[in-house]
């Protein structure tokens, strides 16, 4: 039997490729299930039309799984949470739909969050009652995914102000892109991060942007690793297959010292001694690696993300849902998703 103080809280994402449900209770963990969808592969990127119907498709099933593992019913949830934006449209408009039927069938209340605040609470997670160990107030965070990279001042739960975002292209982006160039398949980051740990990362120079306060840009990345490939294979057809590992090693470790220089910038000028990352790409080996050993050398207490964590996920939308719904910060019958959505 609950308690009367027990919060338990149904996340819901589907913003982009992935469909998950989670169940929360009290901020501990109980399940985390996500159904990633494989019909993107053979087109090289999400294609939006097939995200809203494989969404569409597990739905359902997904939501009906987290249930079982956390061992609950509909009748156990106090809050359902749902990924509002941004994100594609059709996408959202999968999660919010069933969301508000769910909701409306049970009597349950609801709560909309923002899939960026998500992935930076996903460090409050708790893996277990005792689980103590999370990010003081305030703390930054580097925030990079395949839609978003963003240095955000995490003031408290609820209360973020973004510092820079990037100008063109997100760090994820830029490593699917460049994967691309290379002739991977998509999602290309992860296989950069494998074939990066064996190449060389000081074999090949890539142009920096100059971007003022602290602002990302990768457009001029992608485009200089472009036209070197072209000029090498021009004089070399075989070049790409030849140097695959320290193309992506040097990439890979261009991207960090971009991500890096205006982190620390950050954190000096707000001495801030908290620091955190999160999104997708912040499952990359090199960027924890990177920021390990800053951390010990500016004496950061460094936050890095579980797995599981890192890419989109429902757990982190079900812990920004049980925080706001602490807050009395619930949705309405008629909200609509919104694809932009700032924090
Ligand atoms: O957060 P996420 O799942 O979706 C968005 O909200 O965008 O992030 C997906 C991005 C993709 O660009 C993917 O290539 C990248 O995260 N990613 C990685 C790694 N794992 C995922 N990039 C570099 N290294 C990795 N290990
Ligand atoms: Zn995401």
């Amino acid at each position: 039997m609950s308690s009367m103080k027990d919060v338990v809280i149904l996340g819901i994402e589907s913003s982009c490729d992935d469909t998950s449900a989670a169940v929360i209770k009290n901020g501990v963990i109980k399940s985390n299930f996500i159904s990633t969808q494989a019909v993107h592969k053979e087109y090289g990127g999400v294609v939006p039309e097939l995200a809203s119907r494989a969404h569409q498709q597990n739905i359902i099933p997904v939501v009906a799984t987290a249930l079982k593992h956390a061992n609950m019913s509909i009748q156990d949830i106090d809050g359902i949470a749902f990924t509002r934006g941004p994100g594609l449209l059709g996408a959202l408009l999968v999660g919010t739909s069933f969301a508000k039927g769910l909701a409306l069938s049970n009597q349950i209340k609801m709560v909309e969050v923002n899939h960026l605040q998500g992935h930076i609470l996903a460090h409050f997670i708790k893996s277990s009652e005792e689980d103590n160990d999370q990010p003081q107030f305030p703390f930054i965070c580097l925030l990079v995914s395949g839609g978003h990279t963003q240095i955000v001042l995490v003031k408290s739960v609820l209360d973020m102000e973004v510092l820079g975002s990037t100008i063109d292209d997100a760090a994820g982006e830029a490593f699917d892109k460049c994967a691309k160039v290379m002739g991977l398949p998509y999602p290309g980051g992860p296989i950069i991060d494998k074939k990066a740990q064996i190449g060389n990362p000081k074999a090949f120079t890539f142009g920096k942007p100059k971007v003022s306060g602290y602002d990302y840009s990768f457009s001029g990345l992608k485009t200089s690793f472009l036209y070197r490939l072209k000029d090498e294979v021009k004089k070399n057809p075989d070049f790409i297959e030849q140097h695959l590992d320290d193309l992506c090693a040097s990439l890979q470790n261009t991207i960090i010292d971009i991500l890096m220089e205006k982190l620390l910038k950050a954190m000096k000028d707000y001495k801030v001694k908290d620091v955190a990352i999160a999104g997708g790409v912040s499952a990359n080996s090199g960027i924890r690696t990177r920021l390990t050993e800053l951390s010990k050398q500016h004496h950061w207490n460094l936050f890095l993300p579980e797995f599981q964590y890192t890419t989109d996920n429902a757990a982190m939308i079900a812990i920004t849902g049980y925080y706001k719904y602490l807050n009395n910060d619930f949705a309405s019958q008629n909200i609509t998703p919104k694809a932009r959505f700032s924090i």
